[in-house]
């Protein structure tokens, strides 16, 4: 055997323990390092009572975010019928504000020291959102299912912001009123306009000859 093939062989067996050092480590288990429901406190001015309060709230109100997100998706996927188009492309984009809405409700979560809502099993057990069937429903089902989450949502926000208000939780009491409850009122104005039951060729006090 050659010096230099001695060489390349001393490196090979430095490159394979280099190797094992940067394989990843799989399969790891721990506790968790915060319990759900404890706050680890930040220094935002904030009584850590008052903290865990809006966490509570808060997370109520996600767990109804991210089901009326999750209505969305689906009617926009199960839509039938003329309205077909418009309402395929209204669902989305009313899906893509709720889900904004779920990110800024989760993150205030977290600076308030709490633990946000995340899997979909959580979701379901929390939720005030009744259950929807999996199968296709009518159109005019599909916008009461939706404007009656809205009502609901806006019900909590309202209640909750007042009470967020009164804690001095400012941040949370903004987030409330400026983001879910005017975003939430603006998407029922859109689907709402959609059942009134309006002609759509011929106006109903002409008569069917003219
Ligand atoms: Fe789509």
């Amino acid at each position: 055997m050659s010096a230099k093939h001695d060489k390349r062989s001393a490196s090979y067996n430095e490159l394979e323990a280099g190797t094992k050092q940067a394989r990843p480590i799989q399969h790891q288990r721990g506790p968790e390092i915060q319990p759900y429901g404890k706050i680890a406190k930040l220094p935002i001015a904030l009584d850590e009572k008052i903290c865990a309060a809006s966490t509570e709230n808060l997370n109520q109100i996600l767990a109804d975010t991210m089901t009326l997100r999750d209505m969305y998706k689906k009617h926009h996927w199960q839509v039938a019928g003329p309205t077909f188009y418009q309402l395929h492309l209204l669902f989305d984009k009313h899906h893509g504000e709720q889900d904004e809405l779920v990110d800024q409700i989760a993150e205030r979560i977290q600076l308030l020291g709490g633990i946000s809502l995340a899997m979909a099993a959580d979701v379901a057990e929390t939720t005030m959102i009744p259950r929807l069937p999996r199968g296709r429903e009518p159109v005019p089902v599909q916008l009461s299912r939706l404007l009656e989450a809205h009502e609901l949502i806006l019900k909590e926000a309202h209640t909750m912001a007042k009470i967020a208000s009164e804690a001095g939780d400012d941040g949370t009491n903004d987030l409330l009123v400026s983001n879910v409850i005017r975003t939430n009122e603006l998407q029922v104005w859109f689907l709402a306009e959609h059942l009134v039951d309006v002609p759509v060729v011929r106006e109903k006090s002409a008569s069917a000859g003219s």
